[in-house]
């Protein structure tokens, strides 16, 4: 039990990648804020790893206004009197060629994507400040480091996430405070099932070892970078199953 009297944050954490890192963590002992702005999934998540045996709190709140995230912090202090872990795993799509998009798709995905992480690390970086520790990780994606067809804002937003993440790492060192992303490439979870069997088998084809990654395998690099890598700090880790385009 790696993280027993840790408490952790995971943003849009209802399902998918972010509930993976969740059930990860809480698997080390640490307490859990499962938050979405989906209010049904962060209920019926927040129920399911409760009866599982863990200490969580779900905050039904949206990562791209301020005002709702402050309440959360609030919340999360009040029940659990700390922050240790914050991951910053909320996200969205909304693909289309350069030219076709729009650019309600194009905020939309950058306010979700990269500006939240900005609304959502100022009040938890207060809190790991005073503890004078702390771990972040952001889940950025390949994309935003190689670019990728119909995802101009996608790769901005995931772009503008590393280079905040090696800010962040820069600027908290002194405070003991690591800051780390996780860059995962393509992998099974209704982000990428909307895209349908075809686009799904063509990009898995191009795969060196042949498969999606699992949100398990994301959660797996998450955890090194909290449980481990303390000397390891403004890194981006891609887990792409080798494919690095
Ligand atoms: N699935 C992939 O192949 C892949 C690849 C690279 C990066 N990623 C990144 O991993 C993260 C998780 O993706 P996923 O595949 O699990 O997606 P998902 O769509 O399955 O889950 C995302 C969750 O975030 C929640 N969410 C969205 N906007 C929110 C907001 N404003 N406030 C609070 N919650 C919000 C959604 O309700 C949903 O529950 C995202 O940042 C995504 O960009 C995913």
């Amino acid at each position: 039990m790696k993280l027993a009297d840790k408490v952790a944050i995971v943003t849009g954490s209802g399902r998918g990648i972010g509930r993976s890192i969740s059930e990860a963590l809480m698997a080390e002992g640490a307490s859990i804020v499962i938050n979405d702005m989906n209010e049904e999934l962060c209920k019926a998540t927040t129920e399911e790893l409760t009866k599982a045996g863990g200490k969580v709190l779900g905050v039904v709140c949206n990562v791209t206004d301020s005002a709702s995230i402050e309440k959360m912090v609030a919340e999360v202090m009040e029940k659990f009197g700390r922050i240790d872990v914050l991951v910053n795993n909320a996200g969205i799509t909304r693909d289309n060629l350069f030219m076709r998009m729009s650019e309600e798709h194009w905020q939309a995905v950058i306010d979700t994507n990269l500006t939240s992480a900005f609304k959502v690390t100022q009040p938890v970086l207060k809190v790991m400040s005073k503890q004078r520790s702390g771990r972040i990780v952001n889940i950025a994606s390949t994309t935003g480091v190689h670019g990728n067809f119909g995802q101009c804002n996608y790769a901005a937003a995931k772009a503008g996430l590393i280079g905040f993440t090696k800010t962040i790492a820069l600027e908290y060192a002194s405070r003991n405070i690591t800051s780390n992303a996780v860059a995962p490439g393509f992998i099974d979870t209704d982000m990428t099932r909307k895209l349908g069997e075809e686009i799904i088998k063509s990009y898995t084809d191009k795969i060196p070892l042949k498969r999606m990654g699992t949100p398990a395998d994301i959660a797996e690099a998450v955890l090194f970078f909290v449980t481990g890598g303390s000397y390891v700090t403004g890194q981006t880790l891609e887990v792409n199953g080798g494919l690095y385009t």
